[in-house]
């Protein structure tokens, strides 16, 4: 058994790889530079993504390193459909004041994901920070701001888990930012109404994940393992 285990794993490797499967929709471009892109998200072609909310832009600067863009200047790292996130990476926001209290430099940042788009900011998977004297960040939803501000008087703590730890050099300038999407704004029970719009396919089946409360997303049933927007995803 020693001796054949190792061997085995090795005889194995090849294979599992030869035959890895695309999560992007069949003749579509399933990696942007070294980032997966699965459906519903697509690239390069409108075709290749769900709908526009899910069509994202793979640009490069130069040739060799294309990015998988949310936004300008906004790169994504990572997309998961098993967890429904998207890893979005941002500069953060910052002003230097000198001794005398001038400002010397400074830089505004703001990320808004809009009302009609599948995306929320997860509440769960961000630390939403704000650090120092004479600081406002916030953030804004359909029904309320939460925010974070402090004058030379008063601080006002975050509603959302508040960061204290101070960042210092290169790590301050740029953060990740966790966003949650559904496949569509409804509940499970009303998508599967419309049998021609119902996302999930076969050997699919449809949640509505508690903490977003805001629509559905597909996940593949037990024993099966694949992408649950596909088709025959699920295998
Ligand atoms: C993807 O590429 C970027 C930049 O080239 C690099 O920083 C990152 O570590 C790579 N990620 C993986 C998972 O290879
Ligand atoms: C992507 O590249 C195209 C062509 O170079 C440019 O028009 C477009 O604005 C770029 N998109 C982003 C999000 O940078
Ligand atoms: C992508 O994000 C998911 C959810 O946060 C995580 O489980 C997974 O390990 C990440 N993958 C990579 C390559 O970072
Ligand atoms: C701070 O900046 C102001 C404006 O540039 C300058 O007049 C002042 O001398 C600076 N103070 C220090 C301590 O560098
Ligand atoms: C989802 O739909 C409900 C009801 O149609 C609406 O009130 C809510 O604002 C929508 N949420 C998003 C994020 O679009
Ligand atoms: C069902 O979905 C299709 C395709 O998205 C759409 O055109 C149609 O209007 C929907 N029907 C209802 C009753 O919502």
């Amino acid at each position: 058994m020693w001796v054949f285990l190792p061997m085995m794993l090795l005889s194995l490797w090849p294979v599992a790889a030869s035959t890895a499967r695309s999560d992007a929709k069949p003749g579509c471009q399933e990696k942007c530079g070294n980032v997966s892109v699965p459906y519903p998200f697509g690239i390069l072609e409108p075709s290749c993504a769900m709908n526009d909310y899910f069509f994202l832009n793979c640009n490069s600067t130069d040739e060799s390193h294309p990015e998988l863009l949310f936004a300008p200047n906004m790169p994504i790292s990572n997309i998961s459909e098993l967890e429904g996130t998207v890893t979005v990476g941002i500069d953060a926001a910052f002003s230097c004041y000198n001794k005398t209290g001038i400002q010397t430099d400074f830089f505004q940042q703001q990320m808004t994901l809009g009302s009609a788009r599948p995306f929320m900011f997860s509440h769960t998977r961000n630390i939403f920070t704000a650090i120092a004297y004479d600081t406002l960040a916030v953030v804004t939803n359909y029904e309320s701001t939460y925010g974070a501000a402090s004058d030379k008087s008063s601080l006002k703590i975050s509603d959302w888990p508040l960061s204290r730890t101070a960042k210092y050099g290169k790590d301050a300038y740029a953060t990740d930012v966790v966003i949650e999407w559904v496949v569509e704004n409804k509940t499970c029970e009303k998508a599967k109404a419309n049998t021609s719009a119902y996302s999930c396919g076969t050997n699919a089946y449809c949640t509505d994940p508690d903490e977003i409360d805001q629509g559905y997303r597909c996940l593949c049933n037990k024993g099966f393992e694949g992408n649950p927007y596909l088709k025959d995803g699920c295998q």
